[in-house]
């Protein structure tokens, strides 16, 4: 039968326990659609820094090394930028949509809601957080330099042009070339784009495109950015979502070897407390699922997902004391899964 070896890095605050309730999920569907999966734990993070002295243990970058795919919770400091350089995870998708049950949970007016779909595919690999960095001996400054290959823009275009070829047929490219004029991401987005002619590629400015998806996300497909604005949007997509704690993501490298983490942190105002959202985590999942070839499996728990905020469930950040609704703990909503699935 089909057999899939995942390392699970739970990390800190609710990372451990959106992971635990993500993976008893998974195991049951594995158990209904007809897989296996193993499961295989390292430590990452604050955790691995206490016990191994590192935020990113060489034993964890091995474990990952030889998975089908990497279930990662939330670190607080140090760890996910080593684990996501380590394995050149460049290509980083982060999919929103807004949910007719959840307009309210967003301050966006409801008629702008309506069937928001976008995909912000994210470089995750270089850019700001990767570049020549330091202090000044004296102390006197810091620096981060944001620096890009042309070929580093060349290959996430690519994927964002071929997700757009898959949805609705239009590219966003935020850039900020009027101050940063050094890294031509539109011209490389538009060479990229001669090998596909039915995709409407439109660069726009990020301070603008923060404004635009505001004032109306329903114009957008999919929105390709550099690693520190695809992180800054991405937020603002928590905004549109009604939580952040709905998002999902995955991360890719060239081999296709697939980093699965929500889109939140480990939010230490709630952790410990056994109220944390695990949609997003569960999000991942799905599209690990999808990523493997098991839609089946994928689209019984999109569905199963839905149902249940259909149903009016809601952990605490979802909760608004509507009488249709019941909040509900990460637990509740675990088991509510496991019984519809
Ligand atoms: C994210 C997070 C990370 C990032 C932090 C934790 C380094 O905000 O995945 O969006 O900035 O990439
Ligand atoms: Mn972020």
């Amino acid at each position: 039968g089909r057999q899939y070896r995942v390392a699970v890095l739970p990390g800190e605050g609710i990372g451990p326990e959106v992971v635990d309730a993500a993976l008893k999920i998974l195991y049951l569907l594995a158990d209904l659609e007809g897989f296996e999966i193993q499961g295989d734990y390292g430590l990452i993070g604050l955790p691995a820094q206490e016990k191994l002295g590192s935020f990113f243990p060489e034993t964890t970058a091995q474990l990952c090394q030889g998975s089908d795919g990497i279930v990662f919770g939330a670190v607080s400091r140090g760890g996910l930028l080593e684990l996501r350089q380590h394995f050149d995870f460049f290509m980083n998708l982060r999919p929103v949509r807004s949910h007719p049950h959840l307009f309210h949970k967003s301050p966006l007016k409801p008629e702008l809601l309506q069937d928001v779909d976008i995909l912000f595919v994210r470089e995750l690999a270089s850019g700001l957080y990767f570049g020549p960095a330091g202090r000044a001996t004296d102390g006197s400054y810091g620096y981060h330099t944001m620096r890009y290959n042309d070929s580093e823009i060349r290959r996430i275009a690519k994927v964002a042009l071929q997700k757009a070829q898959e949805r609705r047929g239009h590219l966003t490219v935020a850039h900020k070339e009027n101050a940063l004029p050094q890294i031509p991401w539109c011209r490389l987005v538009q060479e990229m784009a001669q090998d596909f002619p039915d995709i409407t590629v439109e660069p726009v400015l990020v301070d603008n495109l923060a404004m635009q998806l505001v004032m109306h996300p329903q114009d957008f497909d999919v929105i390709l950015a550099g690693n520190l604005f695809g992180d800054i949007l991405s937020d603002l997509g928590g905004a549109i979502a009604g939580s952040i704690g709905l998002l999902g993501s995955a991360s890719f490298n060239e081999r296709g070897l697939g980093l699965y983490e929500p889109v939140h942190g480990t939010a230490p105002d709630i952790a410990g407390k056994g109220i944390g959202n695990p949609l997003g985590m569960i999000s991942s999942l799905t599209m690990m699922l999808q990523h493997w070839g098991e839609h089946a499996a994928a689209s019984r728990l999109a569905q199963v997902q839905n149902q249940i905020l259909e149903q009016g469930y809601r952990t605490a950040d979802l909760y608004t004391k509507n009488p249709q609704e019941k909040k509900v703990s990460t637990q509740d909503l675990t088991s509510l899964f496991c019984k519809r699935l």
